[in-house]
C-alpha cells in the first residue's frame, strides 16, 4: 500500500522511519533540501506537490504545521474520495475543522503525538472520525506502534491527552533541570549531574512500564525508613507538589480547548 505524507519535517521522519517498507512511500514538501536529505536518507519518493502525494497515495499521513493545513486542504480537496485516509497529527485540529478542511468523503484520523517520537519512544493518542473504518485505524496504530507507544481514545479526551503526554516532555525535562541544578549544588559538574537525572528518568520510566508496578508500592519500596529516599520524599510529598502538577496540566488542558 502507497502511503502519503504532506510536510516532511521533524515529526514526519519520525513516522517514517517507523515505516517497516519504505518503498511505497511518497512524500510532499516544500523546502527542497529537506527533501533531498529525506530521499537520500530513506530512499522515498519525493515532491514539491501535495497534489501528487494525493493521487499517489490513498493514506496519507497530514504533518505540516497548523497554520499549512488549510492551503494543503484547498490544494488537495479536489482530488480526495472515499478511499482516501487522512491520519492527522496536527496539534489543535479537530475531527470536525479537519472535515470542513478537507471535505465529508474522506475518511479521517486524528493523532496526537508527543516529541518523543523522533527518538522512536513516542506517545500517540489516536481517534477516529465514526465512519472510518477500524482496518484504517489498526493500520495507524501498526504504524505509530513502531515509534513508540499509543492508545485509541475518544476525541472529547484530547485536551487532556494534550496536556499529559502531548505537553509532558517539557514537564519532564523541566524536573529533570530541577535535578541537575540540584546536583550541581551538591558539587557535581553539569554533565555528569544531567547523565545521572537522565537515565535515573529513563530507567525509572522503563521499569515501571515493564514490571507493571503500581507507583505508590514502588515509591514506599524505594523509601526504605530511616534512609536518603525517605529523608528526601519528605521535602517533596507535600500537598503543594502535587497541587502545582495538576494545575499545571490543568492549564494545558484548557489552552488546549481554547485553541481547538
Ligand atoms: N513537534 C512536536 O512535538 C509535536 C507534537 C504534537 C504534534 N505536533 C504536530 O506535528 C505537526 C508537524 O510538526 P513538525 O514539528 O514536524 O513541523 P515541521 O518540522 O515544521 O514540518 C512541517 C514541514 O511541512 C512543510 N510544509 C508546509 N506546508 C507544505 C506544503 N503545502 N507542501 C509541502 N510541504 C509543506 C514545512 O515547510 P516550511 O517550513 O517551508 O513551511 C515543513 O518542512 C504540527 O502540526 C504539530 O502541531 C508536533
Amino acid at each position: 500500500m502507497k502511503i502519503g505524507f504532506f510536510g516532511a519535517g521533524k515529526m514526519a521522519e519520525g513516522i517514517l522511519s517507523a515505516i517497516e517498507d519504505k518503498k511505497g512511500v511518497v512524500m510532499a514538501e516544500k523546502v527542497a533540501e529537506r527533501a533531498a536529505e529525506l530521499k537520500r536518507k530513506y530512499g522515498v519518493a519525493m515532491t514539491a506537490d501535495v497534489k501528487e502525494v494525493a493521487k499517489k497515495a490513498k493514506f496519507v499521513f497530514l504533518a505540516v504545521r497548523p497554520q499549512d493545513v488549510d492551503a494543503v486542504a484547498a490544494e488537495v480537496k479536489p482530488l480526495l474520495g472515499e478511499k482516501h485516509t487522512i491520519v492527522s497529527i496536527v496539534a489543535g485540529k479537530t475531527l470536525a475543522k479537519l472535515k470542513k478542511a478537507f471535505g465529508a468523503k474522506v475518511n479521517l484520523v486524528r493523532v496526537m503525538p508527543n516529541l518523543a517520537l523522533r527518538a522512536n519512544a513516542g506517545m500517540c493518542a489516536i481517534c477516529a472520525a465514526a465512519k472510518t473504518p477500524a482496518k484504517d485505524v489498526k493500520l495507524v496504530e501498526k504504524i505509530l506502534g513502531g515509534a513508540g507507544a499509543t492508545v485509541v481514545l475518544k476525541e472529547k479526551d484530547f485536551d487532556a491527552v494534550t496536556a499529559l503526554s502531548g505537553s509532558g516532555p517539557a514537564y519532564f525535562a523541566y524536573m529533570e533541570e530541577a535535578m541537575v541544578e540540584g546536583g550541581v549544588k551538591l558539587g557535581l559538574k553539569p554533565a555528569v549531574a544531567r547523565l545521572l537525572a537522565e537515565q535515573t528518568m529513563f530507567g525509572t520510566a522503563k521499569f515501571l512500564r515493564e514490571s507493571g508496578m503500581a507507583l505508590r508500592p514502588f515509591i514506599e519500596g524505594v523509601c526504605t525508613k530511616g534512609g536518603t529516599t525517605a529523608a528526601g520524599m519528605e521535602k517533596m510529598d507535600v500537598p503543594a507538589f502535587k497541587k502545582i502538577v495538576a494545575a499545571t496540566l490543568a492549564a494545558a488542558a484548557k489552552r488546549s480547548k481554547e485553541l481547538a
